[in-house]
């Protein structure tokens, strides 16, 4: 039937400030959907396997400077360098669970002072998520959970601008997940919302475009 042919995998995007517990829940959810017979990949982004990711890897790791917009852009190039592959997927009825995306990328260039706006137009045109979800923590209790790494943004004081420019892009469409709660709680109420999406997008849903 004309549905089927509509028939693709879901884009659904995990955000949130560092040690919110995504990339524990992301493999979580791939093993959930995997069990349940479905196509689905594991991305993330930065994707540090790119040349792009390589430059990128580098300045998250002190190695190298970076004026903020010269590293902003090569955050969103990162994403444009994978976007074909991504609607290709998508469209062969892969879903995808992806560990950061756009909205990490203009919340935490936009933390350090940049414009808003100026943020997300390198993003328009990249596919829009079927689903956000929004692992909420404190800035301090995410601080307290074993401690920050050693990478450039992993600061208290700097996670706190970050959460405050995720609130100023939150939308009725993303769901946001209490992640103070236990880890078992949260991947439940993730599981939900999760194949309630995959199943949306199975019967063919069209795909939309960011900030157009
Ligand atoms: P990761 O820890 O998830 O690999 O991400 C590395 C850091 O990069 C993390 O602190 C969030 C930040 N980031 C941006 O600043 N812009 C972006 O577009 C993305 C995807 C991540």
């Amino acid at each position: 039937s004309s549905k089927k042919s509509d028939s693709r995998g879901a884009l659904i995007v995990l955000e949130g400030l560092d040690r919110c517990g995504k990339t524990s829940q992301c493999s979580k959810l791939i093993s959930y959907l995997e069990g349940s017979g479905h196509a689905v990949e594991s991305w993330r982004f930065p994707d540090r396997n790119t040349g792009v990711g390589q430059m990128i890897s580098s300045y998250l790791m002190n190695e190298s400077h970076l004026d903020d917009h010269a590293i902003h852009l090569l955050f969103s190039a990162n994403r444009w360098e994978k976007r074909s592959l991504m609607e290709s997927k998508l469209r062969s009825g892969t879903t995808l669970i992806i560990d950061r995306y756009a909205f990490s990328g203009v919340a935490f260039s936009s933390a350090k002072g940049l414009d808003v706006e100026w943020c997300k137009a390198p993003e328009a045109g990249l596919l829009a998520p079927d689903l956000v979800l929004y692992l909420d923590i404190s800035p301090e209790k995410a601080a307290e959970r074993g401690g920050y790494g050693d990478e450039r943004y992993e600061k208290l004081e700097f996670q706190q601008r970050v959460a405050q420019s995720y609130r100023t892009l939150y939308d009725a469409t993303w769901k946001i997940v209490d992640a103070t709660r236990s880890m078992e709680d949260v991947e439940e109420q993730l599981k939900q919302i999760v194949m309630e999406c995959v199943l949306k997008c199975q019967e063919g849903k069209p795909f939309t475009q960011l900030w157009q």
